[in-house]
């Protein structure tokens, strides 16, 4: 695997428990910039209505609500959690991949809360345990393993294809609509 990659993977030597992590200071590689496709964000939107994405891109802006790092909203620290049940039911996380443990436990979290669904992208990990059997394989309720990979945006623009497959995983209640949408981009299972 080529080493641009292999953090994505969290198998780099800097491993996300590793990186330098303040409430004010993120250690983000390029990579963990990366956007969401139009058309994945497109389908998804013809299903549910996302309330928030708590951790937005300047160039993509999806939701009701985008909470910006570069605007001073740190979506990890932020209390968005606590009025997701009231405000935010629906929450849309394409997280920075170098950070996608505290994502996971913050989604968990915010499900925990009474957030009606986090619909939520990662790679396709299956063999890690700290955070795909910690996160997704104990509190998921539908993983999709897309089809062919993922191409992400980089600053609007395609970036290469990446070298892993991606899982779009629903926490919380899926409703019907989402459920039809997830199984055109990939084989979707139900956790147990
Ligand atoms: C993988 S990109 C996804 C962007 C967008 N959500 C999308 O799907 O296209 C992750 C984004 O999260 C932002 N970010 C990183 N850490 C954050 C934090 N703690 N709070 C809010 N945003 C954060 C990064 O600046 C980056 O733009």
């Amino acid at each position: 695997m080529s080493s641009a990659f292999s953090d994505v993977l969290g198998s780099s030597p800097q491993s996300d428990s590793e990186r330098e992590r303040t409430s004010v200071h993120y250690d983000l590689s390029e990579k963990d910039d990366w956007q969401t496709p139009p058309e994945l964000i497109n389908d998804i939107e013809s299903a549910v209505n996302i309330d928030i994405d708590p951790c937005s891109h300047e160039k993509t802006s999806h939701g009701d609500v985008n909470l910006r790092l570069e605007d001073g909203d740190d979506g990890l620290e932020d209390s968005w959690v606590e009025s997701a049940k009231t405000d935010y039911p629906t929450a849309f996380v394409n997280p920075p991949f170098s950070y996608k443990k505290d994502w996971l436990q913050k989604a968990v979290e915010a499900v925990k809360n009474g957030v009606e669904t986090v619909i939520f992208i990662t790679p396709d990990g299956t063999d890690t345990k700290s955070w795909w059997h910690k996160y997704i394989a104990e509190y998921a309720t539908y993983c999709c393993f897309c089809k062919g990979r993922v191409t992400y945006l980089d600053d609007g623009e395609e970036t290469g294809t990446p070298p892993f497959g991606t899982v779009i995983t629903i926490f919380g209640s899926c409703p019907d609509e989402l459920l039809d949408v997830l199984q055109d981009w990939g084989h979707v299972v139900e956790t147990v």
